[in-house]
């Protein structure tokens, strides 16, 4: 089975930053409560005329400089997402016309916050049976234009934030890349994070009575998330860690899945690695499938992640879906 490695990681975030003094302008809350909760200071929101797409072609063309590829180049597309451009198809179409490409399949995954490990075990699969030699795994969410941002949404609005990361995977013989990757989901709870419309449950998709109650906003059961998320990130660590012979605490670097500075601080105490565990949640919120990437760029960026590092990856989210990975980089 051939080795899957990491040669190209990109990342772009809008140039409008959201503080959480603007957010007290729209809504009953305060920057104090937000960071308090939260660890969130600011976030990217979208500016009219920028699109999912658009943002997942930025983080693209800079995975490929940082590759030293050409998008021609890429055999796969996997494009994560839970804030598409369409209904059908999925935004994957929409990122390869952008990118000038005309054959290359396109493959779309709706995992939220784990949509990037699920890309990940997607594209493992892929190279270790041959069928590809290089893919593109690209996590992109716009998620403003979606959130309700009166009070009665604040408890999820102020969670979330626009920005894309996409990375290029390729086959190695080298002893380096994806060590390990599992992933999990479990059904029972997947309306306790959840937007249920469109939907294909009611006439028409959506009704406008519908609308008039906000049902077509992100609904979150924000204590329970947070419950399951700080037990099953660690579980899954361990496990993926356990099966490869390690402990966490062999890890250089863990890169949790950004949703709430505190659900990592105690995924960190949990695992006795605090001080390992990267954070970029405070400058960009919840980018969900976008998150991992953008962490792995900036963790690259400041000299917190290095060549050689025995890195863990870990994500929690709408499903419930969770999962873990190993990467020497
Ligand atoms: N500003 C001010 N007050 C707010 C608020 C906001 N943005 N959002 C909620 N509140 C209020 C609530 O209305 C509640 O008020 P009450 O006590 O008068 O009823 C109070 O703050 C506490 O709410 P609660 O939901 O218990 O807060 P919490 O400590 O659980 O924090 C979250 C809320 C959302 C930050 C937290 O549950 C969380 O992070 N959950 C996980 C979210 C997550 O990870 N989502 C993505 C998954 S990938």
């Amino acid at each position: 089975m051939r080795r899957m490695k990491f040669t190209g990681v990109g990342a772009y975030v809008p140039e409008r930053v959201v503080t959480n003094h603007d957010l007290e302008k729209m809504m009953d809350t305060s920057d104090e409560w937000i960071q308090q909760r939260t660890g969130i200071v600011e976030r990217r929101w979208v500016e009219p005329g920028l699109e999912n797409s658009d943002m997942a072609a930025k983080a693209t063309l800079a995975a490929c400089q940082d590759a030293g590829c050409d998008v021609k180049d890429i055999d796969l597309i996997i494009y994560a997402t839970l804030s598409p451009e369409y209904l059908f198809p999925g935004t994957g179409v929409v990122l390869e016309k952008k990118l000038g490409l005309t054959r290359t399949p396109v493959l779309d995954i709706r995992n939220q916050c784990s949509g990037f490990l699920y890309g990940l075990a997607v594209a493992n699969g892929m190279i270790a049976s041959g069928m590809y030699q290089r893919i593109l795994l690209v996590g992109s969410e716009l998620h403003s234009r979606g959130l309700n941002k009166s009070t009665a949404g604040r408890d999820v609005t102020v969670i979330f934030g626009d920005g894309a990361g996409a990375t290029v995977l390729e086959a190695t013989d080298e002893d380096k890349g994806l060590i390990d990757i599992l992933i999990h989901a479990d059904g029972r709870y997947a309306e306790d994070l959840t937007c249920l419309l469109p939907s294909a449950r009611v006439e028409g998709f959506i009704t406008p009575e519908q609308v008039a109650r906000g049902e077509h906003y992100p609904h979150m059961a924000g204590n329970k998330v947070f419950k399951h998320a700080i037990v099953k990130m660690p579980e899954a660590i361990q496990e993926v860690c356990k099966r490869n012979h390690l402990t966490p605490r062999d890890l250089d670097v863990l890169i949790p899945h950004q949703a709430n500075l505190r659900i990592n601080e105690i995924v960190g105490r949990a695992l006795e690695i605090e001080p390992k565990v990267f954070n970029n949640i405070q400058k960009y919120g919840n980018t969900t499938a976008a998150s991992i990437p953008l962490a792995m760029r900036d963790a690259l960026d400041q000299g917190f992640l290095k060549p050689g590092h025995l890195l863990g990856l870990t994500a929690f989210g709408s499903g419930f879906t969770w999962g873990a990975a190993l990467v020497r980089m």
